[in-house]
Parts: structure tokens; sequence; C-alpha cells
């Protein structure tokens, strides 16, 4: 076997360096770069050796036509929320993964979709966290069909690799890929190097033999992938379960996709009987009160290719501290701070003294910025202490110049607010229908300021 080699990796951005130091130099983090161990062979040769591919794909070149674009078909997880994140199914021979925090439902999910998957093709579910009783226990629990998935407690990734060679599954599920190791590195699995080799083998063998591999992958503290952000690098998809776990709804979304759009948004119930798909989400998370309250209004999203409303509540209260609190949940921070000084500096409304708290309703997270002038309304609507009419829908982006900007998809998220019985819109003038919808009163709006005089009196 060849001389094994040290590299230094960071942990944080995966950069690679000579030797060890105390500072990255390309994400400048301190403290994150560890030595790593790896066979002084390439990683190909490697996989090609144990694999005896050998010789047999001779390298040549192609112009782009001369390829072939017969795509197989994809595979239908048989849950039309998790098909539609991944863009539209499973694609034979990538590598997928999913990400989340302990007790996300990540096993939960794969081990759903797999034994419905095993009833068309042969597939396989690899656990090294958990017993196979466990896992058959649960199965049994959830009421699935157990009697075609193939299961196997297995944490060494060259012996998975031979197994699945033998019984030339369509599917496997690695759960997890920190606990799997390859051989040939001698630190812990779990760690950087084992974790990015481990990955990086089973992403090959998906390519080599057309199979679709899902690794779940554990997050840390602060929301990163456990460990490497190196893994996002090899795998063709990355799925996150995000959202508050203390809430009964799972959302998941991809972060990367090599075979569809990003930011497409899944919802799931966690209920007694495992996770549930949620088709029509805007009707969970809008279940309010008939009361109006400060505070609170309503906002239509855009979601990858669907829209969806959301509830978005604002607390402002006169601070106690020196520096008062600008809080916000399932919001960005920053922007939350930038709108406080668009609306003192465009309308007036000085809120230096007081605490921020801005939360969306559901654990749903808004990355958009056609969130910024319903979060404003709701903070107006607070500091007012005037509630918003219920049957108002608001959306829009706000510039620095306290201009209101469109957004994408205008039409089709006053049409879904229609369809859930508003009827009073505020939205940036650019967005205004041009033949008006019936039942629905809409309020075009350029200005911050001309947007707060049209709803507060
Ligand atoms: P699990 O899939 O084991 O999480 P992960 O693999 O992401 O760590 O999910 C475990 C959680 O889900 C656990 O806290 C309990 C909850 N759960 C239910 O509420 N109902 C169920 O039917 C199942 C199977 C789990
Ligand atoms: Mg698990």
């Amino acid at each position: 076997m060849a001389k094994a080699k040290s590299s230094f990796v960071c942990e944080d951005c995966g950069s690679e360096h000579s030797r060890w130091q105390g500072q990255c130099n390309a994400c400048k983090e301190w403290n994150t770069i560890t030595e790593i161990r790896v066979s002084a062979e390439p990683q190909d040769a490697r996989s090609a050796r144990y694999s005896g591919y050998a010789g047999e794909t001779a390298s040549k070149v192609e112009t782009l036509q001369q390829i072939s674009l017969t795509e197989l078909p994809r595979i239908s997880s048989g849950y039309l929320e998790l098909d539609r994140v991944l863009g539209g199914g499973i694609v034979p021979g990538s590598a997928i993964l999913i990400g989340g925090n302990p007790g996300a439902g990540k096993s939960t999910l794969l081990l759903q979709v797999m034994c419905g998957l095993a009833s068309k093709m042969n597939a396989l579910y690899v656990t090294g966290e958990e017993s196979l009783q466990q896992v058959a226990m649960r199965a049994n629990r959830l009421g699935l069909p157990t009697d075609k998935l193939k299961m196997l407690a297995e944490t060494s990734v060259e012996k998975i690799c031979d197994i699945a060679m033998k019984e030339l599954p369509k599917v496997i599920v690695i759960d997890s890929i920190q606990v799997v190791h390859v051989g040939d590195i001698a630190s812990a699995p779990g760690s950087v190097s084992q974790v990015r080799e481990s990955a990086a083998f089973l992403t090959r063998f998906a390519k080599q033999y057309g199979v679709a591999i899902f690794l779940v992958g554990h997050v840390t503290k602060d929301g990163a992938l456990a460990g490497p952000k190196v893994l996002e690098h090899c795998i063709d998809c990355s799925v996150m379960f995000d959202g508050d776990m203390d809430s009964r709804f799972r959302t998941i979304r991809s972060h990367k996709n090599r075979f569809g759009a990003v930011n497409e948004l899944g919802v799931f119930a966690m209920t007694g009987k495992g996770l549930k798909e949620v088709s029509n989400p805007s009707a969970i998370f809008l279940s309010r009160d008939d009361e109006e309250s400060p505070g609170s209004v309503v906002l239509v999203i855009w979601e990858g290719t669907r829209p969806l409303l959301v509830e978005v509540q604002a607390l402002v209260d006169e601070s106690q501290m020196p520096n008062p609190r600008r809080i916000a949940v399932g919001l960005d921070q920053n922007r939350l701070a930038l709108l406080l000084a668009v609306l003192h500096r465009h309308a007036g409304l000085q809120m230096s003294d007081q605490d921020v708290f801005a939360n969306v309703v559901g654990g749903v997270k808004v990355t958009e910025t056609g969130s910024d002038l319903a979060l404003l309304m709701a903070m107006v609507s607070s500091f007012k202490n005037q509630a918003l009419p219920h049957n108002l829908i608001v959306f829009g982006e706000v510039g620095l110049a306290g201009e209101i900007r469109p957004v994408p998809s205008g039409q089709e998220r006053i049409r879904e607010a229609i369809k859930h019985g508003f009827t009073r819109a505020l939205v940036p003038l650019g967005n205004v229908p041009k033949t008006p919808p019936k039942g629905m009163e809409i309020i075009g709006v350029k200005k911050l300021s001309q947007a707060i005089d049209s709803i507060f009196s």
C-alpha cells in the first residue's frame, strides 16, 4: 500500500494548506485547521483498484454535441414534497446529502421513502447509528411494508460497497456519514478526513454504478454541516431540514442541487405515525385567531415554484437596556436593522429606544426580500398599537431610498391570497395587475410613507 501523507484542511471552508497554522488564509477563521491523513494514492486510483474497474473506462475527449443526452428517468421518492425539493425526483447515480439537527426526522423520512421504493426496485438501507432491531421496530410501528427493503448494519465504506456490488441496489441510504470510515485513513469516524474521504468514495461509487445514494449528515450547533463544509463540494444535492424542532412541522430545502432549482420548500408534519406530507402549507401557517391584534400581518412569499402565505409578527416595546435589542426569528437580522434605518429616514418613525422582536409563525425561514414591506408594516402596527385589517396581505421589497420595489410572480401571489379568502392587498405599484382581479382590492404603492399612510389613518 502506498505511504499515507498529511494535509491540513480548514474545517470551515475546506481550503487546503501545506502546513498547520493558527488562522485560515481563505476564510480568516482561527483554530479551524486540522491535520488529515490522506493516502498518497489518488482517490480515483484507489476506488478503481478496489472495484476492479481499472482500464475499463479509457478517457476520451468529446464535444458537447456528441455526448449522449439519453437521461435515465428520475425515480419518484413517493413523496411529492421531497421530489419537488430534489428538482423532480431522485436522479440515478447521484449522491444526495440529507442534513439536519438530531431528531429532525432524517432517519424517519428515509425509512419511509425506502420502504416505499423497495416494492418497485432493489433498495438497501445501511444503518450505522441504530441497530437493525431499532430500525425494524420503528418500521413496524409506522406500519410500513417491511418485506422488501434490504437492511445492513455496517460502518466500513469498502465493505458497504462490496456488498452493494453483489446486491446491486438502485438506491442506498447511508445513515449516517459521520459513523462510516474508510480503511486506509487512521483518524476516527466523524473527523474531517474520514467524512471527506468516505463521502468522496461513496459519491464515486454512485457515479460508476448509477446508484442513487442518500447520505445522512448531522449539523453542528451553529447549523453548519458537521465538521467539514468540504462535503458539499463532492455531493450532487444537499437537502437540509430546517425550522424549529419543537414544532410539529418540518421544512426541507435544497441548498445545492446539480439537477434542479434550489430554494424549493417541502413541508412535512411529524405525527405519531411518522412524517406526513403537507400539501397545502399555507392553511396551517395561517391558522390564527379571528381577533385582530397589533403587530401581525400576512405575507405572501415565493418558494421555488409556489407561493406560500405566512404570518409575520413584530413586537416593538420600550427598551430597558442601554442597547435596545433587535431580534429576528425566521428572518434576517441584518435586514431588520436595515429596515429600521429606512423607517427612521424615510417615514420619520424613530425606534432607537425600543426593543424590536420579529418572528415568522410556524418556524418557516423567510429568506427573500419580498418580505420587507410586510415586516415594516408589522413593526409600525405594533409601534402605533393599531391592528392591521384581518383581510390584508402584504408583499414587496423596500429599497434604501424608501422606495417599494416589485417582486417576481406578483400575480400568482395575489391569486394565492384570493384563494385563501383575503380581500385587500398592499403591493408594489409595479406588481399591480392590469385587469383588477375579482374580489380583491389592490393598493399599489411606490414609497414607504405612502404605504404607511394608506393603511394607518
Ligand atoms: P429521527 O428520524 O430519528 O431523527 P434523526 O434521524 O434526524 O435524528 O426522528 C426522531 C424524532 O422524531 C424523535 O424525536 C421522535 C419523533 N418521531 C415522532 O414524533 N413520531 C414518529 O412516528 C417517529 C418515528 C419519530
Ligand atoms: Mg437518525
